[in-house]
């Protein structure tokens, strides 16, 4: 029976191979850069979840939830839905694994396929593709700072365009939901100026006016009371932790007070990177802590932040004859071990320095003692760690060998780290 043609669905795309090429050198960039370099572990989960674990996670009031999903029933009447996102999914796992009786933060990275049903155009899809990564156990700002600076990289490495990144914090739950009501009853004194479809929502997702493109509902954005202003002494010296190292390592960053996340799992830090080729769609990636979602979903009280970025976006954004080579996995050659709580910015920063000069290096992030340190060294098979005290010493100490001498900067530990000074 001769039959008409077919065509993808709407929203959906095939993948040609001349696309084909560079998907797979942007997946070996991020395993290179993830994976190898920065020591993030790869997890897969499934592609469909009960509904229920993103209309308790992502947030009954969200435009993905009320309008996005792909639900359907199975045979026994199960209610299960295409996966829009996986932070939820990474948080599920990790308690239904017991990940919490790992060394903590774990770190994991993922790259897939998500779902979500909005009107497709440029950059915009029905399935598209995420790479992520996640930590999960720590409240460190460094660790913020770290999965920041990590996406900064690889959309630098992708050879991304006029990228620039939003910053914020959210403050605590309790603070947004106090946040939450004065920005409600500021929203219902200025309704007549308020767009139709935000008034509406005034009460279920205040903050979701902030993303109005409506000029009237700018003008009382631009007026309206600030979360950032808003916070507590705690988080806004997390905040500024946080800040002070993206400083450090020279990231610039805009902080952002109008930057909300179409997610409402965030506490604390958020981030977005836009690029400004992208047009309508500018969002390349972006995150933020999310402190009490494993929480939500049965587990303990487990602080977590991490980052999720579109592939097809960074594509469209990347410099077209973007190609690439990257090698084999490899443990760290450097790890950076704190004698002293006041070296952890100094220790932040050689990380990022060694990386950039192509040393696979990583940093101590378990708030462990420095025994407890050199041990964790040994277990990822780290060739060399650099031991910082409380001043501006530093000690190089040979993992094979148990050699242990002064060094005076990061080229000397470059140097002594080469395989042609030192060995494989
Ligand atoms: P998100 O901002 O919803 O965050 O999505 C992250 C990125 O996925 C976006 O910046 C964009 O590049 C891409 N993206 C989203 N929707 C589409 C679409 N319809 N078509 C093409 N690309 C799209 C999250 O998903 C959070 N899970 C991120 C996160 C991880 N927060 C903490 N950890």
């Amino acid at each position: 029976m001769a039959g008409g043609r077919l065509k993808a669905p709407r929203g959906t795309f095939d993948v040609l191979p001349e696309d084909g090429r560079r998907r797979l050198a942007l997946f070996n960039l991020c395993q290179a850069l993830v994976a190898h370099s920065a020591g993030f572990e790869y997890v897969e989960t499934p592609a469909f979840e009960d509904t229920e674990l993103f209309a308790r996670s992502v947030g009954g009031a969200t435009d993905i939830v009320q309008k996005e999903m792909f639900t359907f029933e199975d045979k026994a009447g199960r209610s299960l839905t295409l996966r829009p996102e996986e932070t939820a999914s990474v948080c599920r796992a990790y308690v239904e694994h017991g990940m919490h009786k790992r060394p903590q933060p774990v770190r994991l990275w993922y790259w897939g396929s998500f779902f979500r049903h909005e009107a497709p155009q440029a950059g915009r899809y029905r399935q598209f593709t995420q790479v992520g990564a996640e930590t999960i156990g720590s409240d460190d700002p460094a660790v913020d700072a770290e999965v920041i600076v990590l996406l900064a990289e690889l959309l630098e490495q992708a050879r991304c365009r006029a990228v620039r990144l939003r910053l914020s914090s959210l403050g605590s739950a309790a603070t947004r939901r106090e946040y939450r009501t004065e920005l409600a009853a500021y929203l219902h004194s200025h309704a007549s100026e308020l767009a139709p479809a935000v008034r509406e929502r005034i009460d279920a997702n205040p903050l979701r006016a902030f993303d109005s493109q409506d000029e009237g509902t700018r003008g009382v954005m631009a007026e309206a009371p600030k979360l950032l202003d808003r916070l507590e002494d705690e988080d806004a010296d997390h905040f500024a932790a946080v800040r002070a190292l993206l400083d450090e390592v020279g990231l610039g960053y805009e902080v952002d007070p109008m930057l909300v996340r179409g997610l409402d799992y965030y506490t604390r830090t958020v981030f977005e990177f836009e690029s400004a080729v992208l047009g309508a769609q500018a969002g390349l990636g972006g995150g933020g802590r999310y402190d009490h979602l494993v929480e939500l979903l049965g587990g303990d009280a487990t602080p977590a932040v991490g980052w999720a970025a579109g592939i097809e976006r960074i594509l469209l954004a990347a410099d077209p004859d973007t190609t690439g080579h990257w090698g084999d996995a490899a443990p760290p050659r450097v790890y950076v071990a704190a004698a002293a709580e006041s070296a952890a910015g100094r220790g932040f920063a050689l990380v990022q320095e060694l990386r950039r000069e192509g040393v696979v290096a990583q940093l101590e992030q378990g708030g462990r003692s420095l025994k407890g340190q050199l041990r964790h060294a040994d277990r990822l098979g780290a060739r060399f760690a650099v031991i910082l005290d409380g001043d501006a010493g530093m000690e190089l100490k040979d993992m094979r060998t148990g050699e242990q001498r002064r060094v005076g900067s990061a080229a000397e530990i470059v140097n002594a780290a080469d395989p042609e000074v030192s060995g494989p």
